[in-house]
């Protein structure tokens, strides 16, 4: 069924399980969040926020991956309409909470992509997981597709400023700015790799 013909309750209702495995995912990442936080008594995790991506964003992904804008084709295609993302100060947070989530045993996760061991061209820095979750409806379960971003603050405010300069523009920006953008990309590392030794020397003492 096309994207932009549906009525607001059919889409309602085709969005159900991915509402669900949303909550479902949170749910398990507050709780990580306030296991850590108990044993250590500071938080590594700064926030966590989820969205489910809009019907137009839907459709328009779709046809930019040259595909029919269906629901069928959105659920066989699209890995992000549920997104959870959670921001941690430290990158060494970061591989320890996608580990808790990699022995989750009622998750299953799909594909891992490592932007921070291997940054994008332009410099974007995130560890992404694909995973499925176990969702019980009325008649049936079925396994939800949820994309998990895992970002530091620094990876975080680099990639909202860089979406804000460049990821939605129609037309391509300047070279010169590509380039500054990765320059700044750069910057962000350093950052979170001092910061981190920082964070070192102080819990050692
Ligand atoms: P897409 O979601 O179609 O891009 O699929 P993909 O397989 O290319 O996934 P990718 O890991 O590249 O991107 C998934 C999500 O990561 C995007 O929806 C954004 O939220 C984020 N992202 C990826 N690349 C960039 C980038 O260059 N800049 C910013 N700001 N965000 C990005
Ligand atoms: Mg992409």
């Amino acid at each position: 069924m096309l994207i932009e013909t549906m009525s607001d309750h059919d889409m309602r209702l085709a969005m159900l399980p991915y509402a669900g495995a949303l909550k479902v995912v949170n749910m398990y990442a507050e709780t990580i969040m306030e296991e850590l936080f108990a044993n250590k008594r500071s938080n590594p995790v700064e926030h966590i926020k989820s969205r489910l991506k809009r019907p137009s964003s839907i459709a328009r992904k779709l046809e930019k991956k040259g595909y029919e804008p269906t629901m069928e084709n959105a659920l066989k295609y699209i890995d992000d309409i549920a997104g959870v993302r959670i921001v941690c100060l430290f990158p060494k947070d970061i591989y320890k909470i996608a580990e808790v989530i990699q022995n989750f045993s009622n998750i299953r996760v799909c594909r891992v992509k490592d932007y921070i061991k291997v940054p994008k061209k332009n410099g974007y820095r995130s560890y992404h997981m694909h995973i499925e979750v176990p969702i019980r409806l009325l008649d049936h379960e079925e396994w939800v597709k949820v994309e998990i971003q895992l970002r530091t603050v620094a990876m975080d405010s680099w990639a909202s400023m860089e979406h804000k300069i460049r990821y939605k523009q129609r037309k391509d920006i300047p070279d010169t700015v590509s380039c500054r953008l990765l320059e700044c990309a750069q910057l962000t590392a350093e950052l979170d790799e001092s910061m981190q030794q920082l964070n070192e020397e102080i819990e050692r003492i």
